[in-house]
């Protein structure tokens, strides 16, 4: 399987046929008419790359510094929720893959693994986590803790879902609906043998971050929408403030997408933002978070810029680089990596990646990544028309 992956596009195109079509389309989708996720992609091509030569080829050093850590590799793998419904241990598998690849893995609150379930894996690295504020602070105040003690080093708080974008697809599909494996449910999953072998090895799932709290109701439905539904919709800098006195470690905030945004970060205390649109699940017809990437790293005034967003290629990580990223998280490339191939599909995604990344520094006459960063935006130049 994973033999025939050789971009990214052909994992989905895998994952694809793996997975039912109810869970394809809710990772594939965005929010209402998918503009925003369709310019995440086609906006890269604003930029083009600078060709050098003749500057004495020498195959490039990926590593680079980001959150705090110097990494293997520029990219990382983002917060994902439900990638154990994907693959079968899904977060585990992910995470184990980075921690080979020598790059960061970052735990969603929505995953079927908790961060107890990665530590006691062994093989799976230190995980970052990705928190949503609960309208209830004591049980935010738990997951805070949860992180502490496992160890976490950076904690995403994310802010783009203050309410959730309307997923037409998952509408169709009754995805938010599904409270039970109903009759039109159970033949999609039956449509897709391979997965359900996968999943029924992995055990009955539930969102690892509540496992064994009967209040948030019993098995993976109940216990999703219930912390959906508790998220708080009316989070504020207040709150950020809140979380910045009450968590020591770095603090990142994910989803910002405008320069004052960027700025306010910066003033409540975050040691990094990820722009970010949530993959374009969030508000429709946002601008693509390339396009805004320059003007925030401005505004950032040396705050560390992450950033997500449709990054399929490397040239795409390179580009993000190039415009003052400090390093690059992926969404769906590697969820896909993970649904057409578990761990090998993962570590396929990531290899493809850094070759491509790799190549192109070296036809741009770079020797690094720390290069590209120093040579920053007179790498690229804006395409014409
Ligand atoms: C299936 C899926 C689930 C996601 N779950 C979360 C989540 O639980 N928390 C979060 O902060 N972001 C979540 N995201 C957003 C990603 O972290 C990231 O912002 C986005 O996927 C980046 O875009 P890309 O998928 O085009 O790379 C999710 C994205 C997808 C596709």
């Amino acid at each position: 399987m994973t033999s025939r992956i050789f971009n990214v596009e052909d994992a989905r195109r895998i994952a694809k046929r793996r997975l039912p079509k109810i869970f394809f389309d809710y990772i594939d989708g965005g929010s209402s008419g998918e503009e925003t996720l369709r310019a995440n992609r086609e906006d890269f091509g604003r930029w083009r790359l600078e060709q050098r030569v003749l500057a004495g080829f020498q195959p490039a050093d990926l590593s680079t510094r980001y959150l705090g850590q110097r990494h293997a590799l520029p990219f990382m793998l983002g917060p994902v929720g439900f990638l154990g419904l994907f693959a079968g241990k899904g977060e585990i598998l992910a995470a184990r893959a980075a921690h080979r690849a020598g790059t960061g893995f970052c735990l969603s609150n929505f995953s079927i693994a908790s961060l107890a379930d990665l530590k006691a894996d062994g093989a799976a690295g230190q995980p970052q986590f990705q928190l949503y504020v609960l309208k209830d602070r004591g049980l935010a105040e738990e997951f805070v803790q949860a992180a502490e003690t496992a160890g976490v080093e950076t904690l995403h708080l994310t802010v783009d879902t203050a309410i959730t974008g309307i997923r037409e697809r998952d509408a169709r599909n009754g995805f938010r609906a599904v409270t039970r494996i109903g009759p039109r449910l159970g033949f999609g999953l039956a449509l897709r043998p391979a997965w359900c072998l996968d999943l029924a090895r992995a055990g009955r799932p539930g969102v690892g971050a509540v496992r064994g709290r009967a209040e948030f109701g019993n098995g993976i439905l109940e216990q999703a929408s219930t912390l959906s539904r508790l998220i708080d919709p009316a989070l504020s800098w207040a709150d950020v403030e809140w979380l910045r006195e009450r968590w020591k470690g770095r603090l990142s905030i994910k989803g910002i997408l405008h320069a004052d945004d960027a700025a306010r970060a910066k003033a409540a205390g975050a040691d990094a933002i990820v722009v970010s649109n949530h993959g374009g699940r969030q508000l429709d017809t946002a601008p693509s978070t390339i396009s805004v990437l320059p003007e925030i790293v401005d505004a950032a005034d040396g705050m560390e810029v992450l950033i997500d967003g449709g990054f399929r290629r490397g040239t795409d990580i390179v580009k993000a680089l190039g415009l003052g990223a400090s390093g690059v998280l992926l969404g769906r490339a590697y969820a896909f990596g993970a649904a057409a191939g578990g761990e090998a599909g993962v570590s396929a995604v990531i290899e493809t990646l850094a070759a491509e990344i790799g190549v192109t520094l070296g036809l741009m006459g770079l020797s690094s990544i720390d290069e590209l960063k120093s040579r920053g935006r007179s790498a690229l130049r804006t395409a014409p028309g």
